[in-house]
């Protein structure tokens, strides 16, 4: 059976309340997702934390690099040496050469970081989305995963509900990571569209973030298990 893989989204609003959730579930198979705010704030040092409390844990460092091809490729360089970071991600919207420098320049660093990209940030309504790009969504997003997969980036962030088309459209080995996940079904909060596990399977999904289902619980390490178990 495909190996679905859970990402915790590490969300909390300090290092502290970050590493006592980890402290939980340290024995647990799973990637932490570090984002733009604690790495800002707490650094590689953070990374190293996290690490230390558990060498298998994998760390998935969100920052969706966006610049020109050369810095970005920079910036890539300085992930892949931390030796911490077992995956990134940039945008797709950076484009192809940008996509490829990144991918060229980490080649031949040991333990390369797996690279996604992100294709249409979720936060776009189809109006204000048309106006950047001057296209709709979903056919832009696709073509984005398109010129990701072209360019021999990893995989893509995506909503499962685009999952499979993404497939379709590139391989069945292009990774998808999507967010927007509640297990069981629980509160969605701020997410208008929300995929339980059973729909990820389905929908050939290789990892799931899951933030406030897991952090706002009152024993997230039941939380973490069941989910586990139902993967
Ligand atoms: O708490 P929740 O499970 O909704 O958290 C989802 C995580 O995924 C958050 O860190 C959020 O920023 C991130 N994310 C998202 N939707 C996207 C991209 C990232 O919810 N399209």
């Amino acid at each position: 059976m495909r190996d679905m893989k859970l990402c915790i989204s590490l969300d909390l609003p300090s290092a502290k309340e970050n590493l006592a959730l980890v402290e939980q579930i340290k024995d647990d198979d799973v990637w932490l997702k570090v984002g733009l705010r604690s790495f800002i704030r707490d650094g590689k040092t953070f990374l190293e934390e996290l690490k230390a409390i558990n060498p298998n844990f994998k760390i998935f460092l969100d920052l969706k690099l966006y610049d020109i091809p050369n810095t970005m490729a920079d910036a890539a360089e300085e992930i892949a040496s931390f030796g911490l970071v077992d995956m990134f991600n940039v945008h797709a919207s950076a484009g192809k050469r940008a996509m490829s420098e990144v991918m060229e320049r980490i080649k031949d660093v040991p333990n390369k970081p797996l690279v996604i990209a992100v294709t249409a940030l979720t936060s776009f309504d189809n109006d204000e989305f048309k106006a950047v790009y001057n296209e709709d969504i979903s056919s832009k997003a696709t073509k984005l995963a398109v010129d990701t997969y072209e360019s021999g980036v990893d995989g893509v962030v995506c909503s499962a509900f685009e999952s499979l088309d993404i497939k379709k459209n590139t391989s069945d080995e292009f990774i998808t990571l999507c967010p927007g996940i509640r297990p069981f079904g629980e509160e969605s909060g701020d997410q208008k569209r929300v995929a339980d596990i059973a729909f990820s399977k389905e929908n050939l999904v290789d990892f799931i973030v899951v933030g406030r289902p897991i952090y706002k619980s009152e024993n997230p390490k039941e939380v973490v298990n069941n989910i586990l178990k139902n993967i």
